[in-house]
């Protein structure tokens, strides 16, 4: 099955038809796939790991939405679970109890959280945090890292990873000077400069120039340097938050943030989000204190719904799954690349994995920036006709979940072994 045979589609007149009323076609910019030279898979439906296009082809899936999937698409329990809140009513605009036990789930998994606060995006929780940070410190700078992406927040776009690493966009137009002179970028494993910063947002394992893992120490050298300058930490967690272990990288890693920022797995698939951290802190947002942060759909009973569902299907036992399938499946490529002689190189933890078109993992985004994305985006494509679904950019992690079979990396590995052989 070729992609001239897919292409000849509904996916492609969803796809011109999409691109006359949608930005390049799509609602988030790396859905296109531009960067690996093809057009979007418009999908049908998701069915626990896999994926069916309008057409009928079937995927395996290792973007799983990229990220909020965990638990596959479409699991029973919390198909059942966002159907009957539905059923109760899908908005109402004043507290229900779902909220506040999704809040306990947290403080209780997430060694950094007394109080949370939730929101519909991880890009709005990020912007939130960094507001609560610059009212508690009365400061204005923020530290980031390059290839760090924290959301499209105006301040933090400047050498963001992701869709801007995937496009070769530095920063975005409309975001003012000001907003710019407000960060300042390090590159990851580098020493923060010396000043008043507000706050250090990192992700501890950075995910979004693909996985790049921080070498020992460094989270708590951040910490170090937080302290000793009076900026706040804090840990961006989207991404590893539930995934990486209950408790995030931070319990992992034996690093607490001041505040964290969490997203995807904490909705289930649903739109939510959450900052979370030190009561003292958090105390200060509204209306507890006078650092205004609000939202329509906030704490949204469905989302709240699925966020719940999800977190109770991750035990122990599913932590070992998620750390045996990104391990076996990143050893997998790693040996199918050794054996067709092409330069990549793997690199796993638990519930994420990225290959690299490299020779070495890269260590910074000045590393991860000079992958072959040209080799990248054959692989990609070749993948596709074979019906593995991949990220379409070097820049993104894989997303293993508890739907994913041994079975599923068997056959991405065999496709893998065919594609990088024709590379
Ligand atoms: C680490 C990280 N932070 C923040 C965000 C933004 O989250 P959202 O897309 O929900 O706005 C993302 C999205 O991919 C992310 O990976």
């Amino acid at each position: 099955m070729g992609s001239g045979a897919r292409l000849a589609s509904r996916s492609a007149a969803a796809y011109e038809r999409a691109v006359e009323l949608l930005p390049g076609g799509v609602n988030s910019p790396v859905r296109a796939m531009r960067q690996i030279g093809r057009d979007p898979v418009f999908v049908a439906r998701g069915e626990g790991a896999e994926l069916v296009d309008v057409d009928g082809n079937r995927y395996v899936d290792w973007v799983m939405s990229w990220g909020p999937l965990i638990a596959g698409h479409a699991h029973p329990e919390m198909v059942s679970a966002v159907s009957a809140a539905a059923a109760a009513g899908t908005s109402f605009g004043a507290p229900t109890e779902g909220e506040v036990e999704l809040a306990a789930e947290v403080v209780e998994r997430v060694p950094s959280a007394e109080m949370v606060r939730m929101t519909s995006s991880g890009t709005e929780a990020s912007m939130s945090a960094l507001r609560l940070a610059r009212a508690a410190t009365g400061r204005d700078p923020i530290v980031k890292f390059a290839g760090a992406y924290h959301g499209h927040v105006d301040g933090l776009l400047a050498d963001a990873g992701s869709g801007l690493a995937t496009q070769g966009i530095p920063a975005s137009p409309g975001v003012t000077a000001a907003q710019a002179e407000d960060t300042v970028v390090v590159p990851w494993g580098a020493s923060p400069p010396d000043i008043e910063a507000a706050a250090v947002i990192c992700e501890p394992y950075p995910a979004n120039m693909g996985l790049v893992l921080p070498r020992d120490g460094y989270l708590r050298s951040l910490r170090g340097y937080a302290d000793a300058t009076g900026a706040l930490l804090i840990f961006d967690e989207v991404i590893t938050g539930f995934r990486v272990g209950p408790g995030g990288a931070q319990q992992r890693e034996g690093v607490t943030p001041d505040l964290t920022v969490l997203g995807k797995v904490i909705g289930g698939g649903l739109p939510a989000a959450a900052y979370a951290g030190r009561r003292d802190l958090m105390e200060q947002v509204a209306p507890a204190g006078d650092v205004y942060q609000a939202g329509t759909l906030s704490g949204n009973p469905l989302a709240t719904a699925a966020g719940l569902a999800t977190l109770r299907l991750l035990d122990e036992r599913a932590y070992a799954r998620l750390d045996q399938l990104a391990r076996t499946l990143a050893a997998g490529l790693e040996e199918a690349a050794r054996a067709a002689g092409v330069a990549a190189s793997a690199v796993g933890t638990t519930g994420l994995l990225t290959l690299f078109f490299a020779p070495e993992p890269p260590r910074d985004y000045e590393q991860a920036k000079a992958c072959d994305t040209d080799a990248y985006a054959a692989f990609c494509r070749g993948m596709l006709d074979r019906g593995i679904y991949l990220p379409p950019s070097q820049f993104e992690a894989w997303f293993p979940s508890l739907a994913h079979t041994d079975a599923h990396v068997e056959r991405t590995v065999a496709a893998a072994s065919e594609v990088l052989a024709e590379l």
